[in-house]
């Protein structure tokens, strides 16, 4: 009874590790890219993600976004910029996101791709006006761009 009392337990440990997910982005562009992040609650906090760089976080929470630029001025007009906004929903098991772009398009002529772990959502490569996706809350999320 012990050993079995035992085994859930560590089952359980595991089971809840295992669920911490992801966010992130990986740079095999020629040049640095900037990441500004925002939350619900948080001041924005930015970082150069250098050549062949990965900025990881792990996700949770509601109203993220990953702005991505290729200079620091993020909230200036003049820049253009590509940002990913994404919501954990423990309510539903979801993760909804979306891509828009403003100020023209900071990957113009880059390729860039939105994937997850999970193979039942599909990847996107192209701008679609911002509609709303979903994937499972357990998928990773990843970004590569080039
Ligand atoms: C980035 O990775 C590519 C492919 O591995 C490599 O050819 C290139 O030298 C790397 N660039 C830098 C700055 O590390
Ligand atoms: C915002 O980000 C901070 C720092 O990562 C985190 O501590 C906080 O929980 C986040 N807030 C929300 C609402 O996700
Ligand atoms: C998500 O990423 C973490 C860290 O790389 C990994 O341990 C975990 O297995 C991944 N989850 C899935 C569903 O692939």
């Amino acid at each position: 009874m012990h050993f079995i009392t035992y085994t859930t337990l560590s089952l359980l440990a595991l089971a809840t590790s295992a669920t911490a997910t992801f966010a992130q982005v990986n740079n095999n562009c020629p040049i640095p890219i900037w990441i500004t992040i925002t939350n619900a609650t948080q001041q924005p906090s930015q970082y150069a993600v250098p050549i062949n760089g990965t900025y990881l976080q792990g996700r949770s929470g509601i109203g993220n976004a990953f702005g991505l630029s290729k200079t620091s001025a993020y909230f200036s007009p003049q820049t253009p910029k590509w940002t990913l906004g994404f919501t954990d929903s423990p309510q539903d098991g979801l993760l909804y996101w979306s891509v828009i772009n403003a100020d023209g398009d900071a990957f113009a002529g880059l390729a860039w791709r939105v994937s997850f772990s999970d193979p039942a959502c599909p990847a996107m490569t192209a701008y679609d006006g911002g509609i709303v996706h979903t994937c499972a809350i357990t998928a990773n999320l990843t970004v590569t761009l080039c």
